[in-house]
């Protein structure tokens, strides 16, 4: 909550322009959001639509940047001028810092009347809920250990699914002796973080990640296993292009959609970006778990936070949380997003090889007990830990820490400091 109030003041200057001329009308939904990419702008339609059929208009607040940092900078200006939108996407412990400051609604009765508390997921509701009140609409879940593979340039190179960290490896060297850029990243904070979530899970293995990535344990942080995963990362480094930095998620996606790059190491909004590209599953590209992290998921959740809105807003804002929790929605819209549904019970007959993939990883991981927040993601911990994480990362990435013994050491001080 401090964070909170401490950022608003900081980010209120900056976005005066933006909140002028924001005032929403009772018969509308007035979202923020980060939805701008092709595949992000097209699941976004579908609510749009549905919203429309129910006679409410839609104000747009779109604030570009993968990840969302920006759009929570442009929230906290708004929320301090006392500018709520009717909701705004965001993610897991974010919901929780603005349910402490007081300023969300209370979706409660909406939440009994659609049974939410017995179709939800437990670990959804964790982040939904506060202090018995329903203050956010899960939109769909995410999961981010996933690689995203061009199928022609696979079969180019004679590449096989790599199960391993090794296997990995040889094959990104596979694409690079046939002159294909071997891995397409986007040089952003967030993503290389996002990355790197993939490659804890996968060199420390289910527990590990959890005691590093979601207890914030200090022994787990600090251990050789942490070591080794900043190890695995620098491992990775010599298969990026030379142009890596700075680049947006959807374009390194792209470079793959286009068969300039073999993989892709992403949450799977990117095969958001292939169905909009009209692209299918094991014919134009593969979508395979992160090598060596098959049978856990690291997932994240939009949720779209349901603020306190004056009376005359309240039914739009009902509206909008009744439509995005319904079961016809929660297909359609992750259908098209390249998640899976926020619901337990919402049929994937119409989700293709990757999402009925997604669907079935989901449930197992989330009975077996392998189901863990993304740190990167805003579900591993508090905002400002989150932040910490993915500047010690990047700095790694982008050679302001220079070795794994002294990129565990900024973690560690980093997150204590955050915490
Ligand atoms: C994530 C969000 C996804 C997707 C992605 C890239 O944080 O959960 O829905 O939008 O950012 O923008």
């Amino acid at each position: 909550m401090r964070t909170i109030v401490k950022a608003v003041a900081g980010a209120l200057l900056a976005s005066t322009a933006m909140v002028a001329g924001a005032s929403a009308q009772t018969k509308e939904v007035q979202m923020l959001h980060w939805w701008t990419s092709g595949g992000e702008a097209a699941a976004l339609n579908v609510l749009k639509q549905d919203l429309a059929k129910e006679g409410y208009g839609w104000k747009d607040v779109p604030v570009a940047g993968g990840g969302g940092d920006a759009a929570m900078t442009a929230l906290k200006a708004m929320v301090a001028a006392g500018n709520y939108p009717t909701a705004s996407q965001m993610l897991g412990y974010t919901v929780l810092d603005y349910a402490a400051a007081g300023v969300m609604g209370d979706l409660t009765e909406t939440a009994k009347k659609e049974g939410w508390d017995k179709s939800v997921p437990a670990p959804l509701q964790k982040f939904a809920v506060y202090k018995g009140k329903w203050v956010a609409a899960p939109v769909n879940v995410h999961s981010v250990n996933w690689l995203w593979i061009n199928k022609a340039v696979m079969d180019k190179i004679g590449g096989t699914q790599p199960k391993t960290f090794d296997e990995f490896i040889a094959l990104l060297d596979k694409a690079k002796a046939a002159g294909v850029i071997p891995l397409a990243l986007g040089g952003q904070n967030w993503q290389e973080a996002t990355m790197f979530d993939s490659i804890v899970l996968s060199t420390g293995g289910p527990e590990f990640y959890k005691k590093a990535m979601n207890d914030l344990d200090e022994s787990a942080l600090k251990s050789d296993t942490m070591k080794k995963s900043f190890d695995n990362l620098a491992k990775l480094k010599p298969y990026v292009d030379p142009n890596f930095s700075g680049r947006d998620w959807n374009l390194a996606t792209a470079m793959v959609i286009k068969g300039d790059a073999l993989v892709q190491v992403m949450g799977d909004w990117a095969k958001g970006e292939f169905v909009a590209a009209k692209k299918q599953p094991g014919t134009d590209y593969l979508c395979y778990r992160f090598p060596g992290t098959d049978g856990s998921v690291i997932y994240n959740s939009d949720m779209f936070g349901m603020f306190n809105v004056p009376a005359d807003r309240k039914a739009a804002q009902v509206a909008l949380a009744t439509a995005t929790l319904s079961k016809s929605f929660q297909s359609a819209f992750n259908v098209v997003k390249g998640s899976v549904p926020a619901r337990t019970d919402v049929p994937d007959t119409d989700f293709d090889a990757c999402g009925k993939k997604g669907i079935a990883d989901l449930k197992a991981a989330n009975e077996k007990g392998t189901l863990f927040g993304s740190l990167a993601q805003g579900y591993g911990a508090p905002p400002a830990v989150a932040n910490a994480y993915k500047d010690v990362v990047t700095k790694f990435v982008h050679d302001q820490i220079k070795t794994s013994d002294e990129a565990v050491k900024q973690l560690v001080a980093a997150i204590n400091d955050a915490k």
